[in-house]
């Protein structure tokens, strides 16, 4: 048992010949192309393996099941898992794969009558889905109430890493935020505040904040909404939050321009400048532990890529204790072929933020509660 008196999979007991239900996110990026659907970034199959191939060793059959974005609760060919079976068959041979759970509409409703159907003739279940188990769903919360259940290596691992950076901070403790908006960050940012030295705020987001400051920002993206809650965060912890102190974008004609924190009229910003990118990246290589979520800016445009690729570098070269939270700052990190030079790539993205706010999770508490037979 780990010490947060979750189940791990040597608490299963003899798993020889038994049938074993793993969940799985599976959720993985595809595109389509002339040749068909092709998976553009297997890092969620690839995670899922140790856990696999452990059940696999012990004698198991095993029984993955996933989700895969987000159709409507009835079959959609769109939606298959079936680029993802095959690419498991290449990993994990000998594996069987359920169909997508959300072709089911009993799945996001948590209807007990599709928990049943998951568990039926399985004899145990784990789960090693990370970057769904904040969501209370049937395959997430429901088969740890029915059959003996644990927490796989991917699971374990992710909560180790990210609780651990609640629990046991080193300071310098930096977190870098990015993306566009604050209200998806909102809950981890003030989670956060209340533990790390230094909160970098980069990305569209920051001009919420910039507009909390006075300052103009053009046509940026922005929510009006939330200008009242970033200017008391500012107020509130005045040395810890850092913003850019200049930016680029293109200005009311279209063309690319670099900015102070003041942007003329018409203009958008679309990346952090030069200095605050050198700025940010000095803050990763002076810290001990570092949190990095969001990119700082429109990366997938090679012109707004240079604030986003500073921190990145900076995230590799650091001798901090590096996490990546998942998504597109997983996704950036990949492009600029820098995940290997990291200590963790969260495989959650939403999950990651929810445990570092709120400290659990409704697929973690489940395994919790059992029963632990
Ligand atoms: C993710 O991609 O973050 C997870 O697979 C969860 O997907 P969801 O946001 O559609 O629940």
């Amino acid at each position: 048992m780990a010490d947060d008196g979750i189940p791990r999979l040597e608490d299963l007991g003899d798993l020889n010949g038994r049938r074993v239900l793993v969940r799985c996110d599976f959720n993985v990026p595809l595109e389509t192309t002339a040749d068909g659907v092709r998976i553009t970034d297997d890092l969620r199959i690839r995670a899922a393996l140790p856990t696999i191939e452990w059940l696999q060793a012990a004698g198991a059959s095993v029984v993955c099941a996933s989700h895969l974005g987000r159709p409507s609760g009835h079959p959609d060919p769109a939606y298959s898992l079936d680029p993802v079976r095959a690419r498991l068959a290449e990993l994990a041979p000998g594996v069987e794969l359920l169909e997508n759970l959300r072709f089911d509409p009993g799945e996001t409703a948590n209807d007990p009558a599709f928990v049943d159907h998951l568990v039926a003739g399985v004899d145990a279940y784990v789960n090693d889905a990370f970057g769904a188990s904040h969501r209370a769903h049937a395959s997430v919360v429901g088969p740890p109430a029915r059959v003996p259940s644990a927490m796989g290596r991917l699971l374990e691992r992710e909560v180790d890493v990210l609780l651990g950076m609640r629990r046991r901070p080193k300071h310098p403790f930096v977190a870098v935020l990015g993306g566009a908006k604050v209200s998806d960050k909102l809950g981890v940012v003030e989670a956060l505040l209340g533990i790390v030295d230094r909160l970098v705020i980069g990305g569209a987001m920051c001009f919420t904040f910039f507009a909390a400051r006075g300052y103009p920002i053009g046509d940026s993206l922005f929510e009006p909404d939330l200008v009242d809650t970033c200017k008391r965060l500012l107020d509130e912890h005045p040395d810890t939050i850092l913003l850019p102190s200049d930016t680029t974008g293109v200005d009311a004609d279209g063309v690319y321009a670099t900015f102070g924190v003041r942007l003329p009229d018409g203009a958008k910003g679309f990346d952090i400048g030069p200095g605050s990118a050198a700025e940010f990246g000095d803050v990763v290589m002076d810290a001990r532990m570092v949190f990095w979520n969001g990119p700082m800016g429109m990366f997938e445009d090679e012109r707004f890529a240079a604030g986003t690729r500073t921190v990145a570098q900076a995230m590799a070269d650091t001798k901090a204790f590096t996490v990546v939270g998942g998504g597109d700052s997983a996704a950036a990190l990949a492009a600029f072929r820098l995940d290997d030079e990291v200590d963790h790539v969260s495989t959650g993205g939403g999950a990651s933020l929810e445990l570092l706010e709120l400290g659990d999770l409704p697929g973690l508490a489940a395994l919790r509660e059992g029963p632990h037979v």
